[in-house]
Order: C-alpha cells, then sequence, then structure tokens
C-alpha cells in the first residue's frame, strides 16, 4: 500500500520521501515503483518528461528523522494499533508542528491512534484501497478532534491524487470495511459450512453481483491476516456475534496461508 500511495503522489507531483525500516521492502517498493511508471509511460498514460519527473520526486530512506521537513505523512504500516500507536508517538515529536499524520488504517480508531500523539487535531485517517494507484476511492475518516482545517487539506490532496473521496465517522471498519469484511466472512462461512466450492462461491459473487473479484479472491488479493485483524476490530468494537471471524478463516492465518503475498491462501499462486 505504501509503495502505492507514493507513486500516486510523485504523479500528482509531490516531494515524497518513502520511509521503511527494512531495506528489502524499501528496495522492492522503489523498483515496484519504477516498474509502473515505465507502464504508465509505455501505455500513453503519461509522457516520457512526467514519467522521469515523477521518479526524481521520490526519495527512499531507511532514516524516519528524513520525515522531518514534511508537510503531510501517511502512515501505511502494519494493521496494529500497538506498533501504530507507537510510530504516531515518534513522529508527533519529529515532525514539524505543522505537519498533518495521516493513517491509511483500514479500521483502527484515529481518536485512539491520535491519542497517542499531541496533536489530535492534526491526526486524521487517509483509507487508500488496493491496489492505491488503480482504485477510484479514497475514505477519509475524522477522529473525535480532527479540525475542519485538516479535513479539508486531506480531502483537497485526494482529489489532486485524483481520488473521490467519501467521509467516514470514526467507528469500527468505516464504511467499506464495516460492509465488505461481513461478507467476505460470510463468504469463508459458506464455504466452511460446506453449502458450496471456493470456485462456485466466486463465480457467484463475480457474474452474479458483477463484482471484480469473488470474495474468497479478493480475501486472498487484501491478506488472511488483514481480514481476520478486521473482523476482530469489528467484533471487540461492536460487539455483535455477527461479527465473530469464521473459524475457517481463523485457521487459515494460523497456517500461514495469508494469500497471494505468500503464494497460498483460499487458492494456491505457486
Ligand atoms: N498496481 C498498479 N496497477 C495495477 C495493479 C497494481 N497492483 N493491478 C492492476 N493494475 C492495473 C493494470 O496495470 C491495468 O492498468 P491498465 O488498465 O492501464 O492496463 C489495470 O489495473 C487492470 O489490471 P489487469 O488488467 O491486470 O487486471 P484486472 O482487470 O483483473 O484488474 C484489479 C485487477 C484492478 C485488481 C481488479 O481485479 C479489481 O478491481 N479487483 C477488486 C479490487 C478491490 O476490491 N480492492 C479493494 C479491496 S478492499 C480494500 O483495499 C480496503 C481494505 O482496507 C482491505
Amino acid at each position: 500500500m505504501g509503495s502505492g500511495i507514493a507513486q500516486l503522489a510523485i504523479v500528482a507531483g509531490f516531494d515524497v520521501w518513502l520511509h521503511d525500516s527494512d531495506s528489502d521492502a524499501l528496495r522492492r517498493a522503489s523498483e515496484g515503483i519504477a516498474e509502473a511508471i515505465r507502464r504508465l509511460v509505455s501505455k500513453n498514460k503519461i509522457s516520457q518528461l512526467a514519467g522521469t519527473d515523477a521518479l526524481n520526486r521520490l526519495t527512499c530512506t531507511l532514516n524516519l528523522e528524513d520525515l522531518q521537513h514534511a508537510d503531510f505523512i501517511i502512515e501505511a504500516i502494519i494493521e496494529s494499533e500497538d506498533v501504530k500507536k507507537k510510530l504516531f508517538c515518534d513522529l508527533d515529536k519529529l515532525a514539524k508542528p505543522s505537519a498533518i499524520l495521516a493513517s491509511n488504517t483500514s479500521s483502527i480508531s484515529i481518536t485512539r491512534l491520535a491519542s497517542s500523539t499531541n496533536r489530535p487535531s492534526q491526526v486524521i485517517g487517509m483509507h487508500f484501497m488496493n491496489p492505491p494507484p488503480v482504485m477510484k476511492l479514497i475514505e477519509i475518516v475524522r477522529g473525535a478532534d480532527t479540525s475542519e482545517e485538516v479535513f479539508s487539506k486531506t480531502k483537497a490532496l485526494a482529489e489532486r491524487f485524483g481520488k473521490i473521496v467519501i467521509c467516514s465517522e470514526d467507528y469500527p471498519g468505516f464504511i467499506v470495511n464495516r460492509i465488505l469484511m461481513p461478507m467476505i466472512n460470510e463468504a469463508f462461512y459458506t464455504l466452511y459450512t460446506g453449502v458450496a466450492t471456493k470456485e462456485d462461491i466466486d463465480t457467484g459473487m463475480k457474474l452474479g453481483t458483477n463484482h471484480p473479484m469473488g470474495p474468497l479472491e479478493l480475501a486472498d488479493f487484501i491478506g488472511l491476516d488483514i481480514c481476520l485483524s478486521i473482523m476482530k476490530v469489528l467484533h471487540q468494537g461492536l460487539g455483535d456475534s455477527k461479527y465473530i471471524p469464521c473459524p475457517l478463516l481463523v485457521q487459515y492465518v494460523d497456517a500461514g496461508r495469508l494469500g497471494r503475498k505468500r503464494g497460498i491462501g483460499v487458492y494456491s499462486y505457486k
């Protein structure tokens, strides 16, 4: 997600410092962005010059301190509240006072992330859909203290990226995952209880409701660990038994079948 967001930002004309603590991840991100820009040029979606300029606007760094001059920081690390809070606390200390701190979290409370900083009015959710360069939507989530000015600036930035914005209050799963994840979880229950094969479940939803991917294929694409963590957030935050993660989803994650990124999830990609 981070490299896709960085790609959007450099193509939109922003100078970007892309940070990761893992040098391999940073190298893969930089190679992936260069390849994506080459494809955009070869399909005449942007000119050769625009592609070169975009790549020149990208700096990859292993040093978080390099973000100290940024006006806008978008966090896209793992979906763990504790790990995100620690990062927000560090960013709050090093970022300039006017900087906005945005999170790409898919379900964690923005209000709670903001509470780990001394600038809660400048913390906001900016939830991109996967893959960020392709999907047209950004979901913006206001925490309890997010200011109107920060909301307006974030919306303007999303629009510079060429996206359509929807706005959610800060409740578990926001809008998209509140609706999408129970559907994916139900697809797992449908498989788990032997109603149909995985192929028929996916074909049913693809051809029956015109979704580009079936729910199980989409779960593999998103990552089964991400789906499970969002179901847990929905269950804990909303308290309704309808959000209990399907045991089959839990078992796949326990087995390391995390989806496309691991070469195996509901389907095998090896
Ligand atoms: N990064 C950048 N571009 C990509 C890409 C990627 N990972 N994957 C595909 N593309 C581009 C391709 O280059 C291609 O571009 P052109 O039209 O310019 O040629 C275009 O997208 C279509 O790609 P393909 O022809 O290869 O494949 P496709 O038509 O099957 O589309 C897909 C692939 C866009 C992923 C499509 O299957 C799709 O829309 N799937 C559903 C995705 C979805 O629902 N995402 C949201 C998940 S929920 C979420 O993200 C929220 C959360 O918190 C979990």
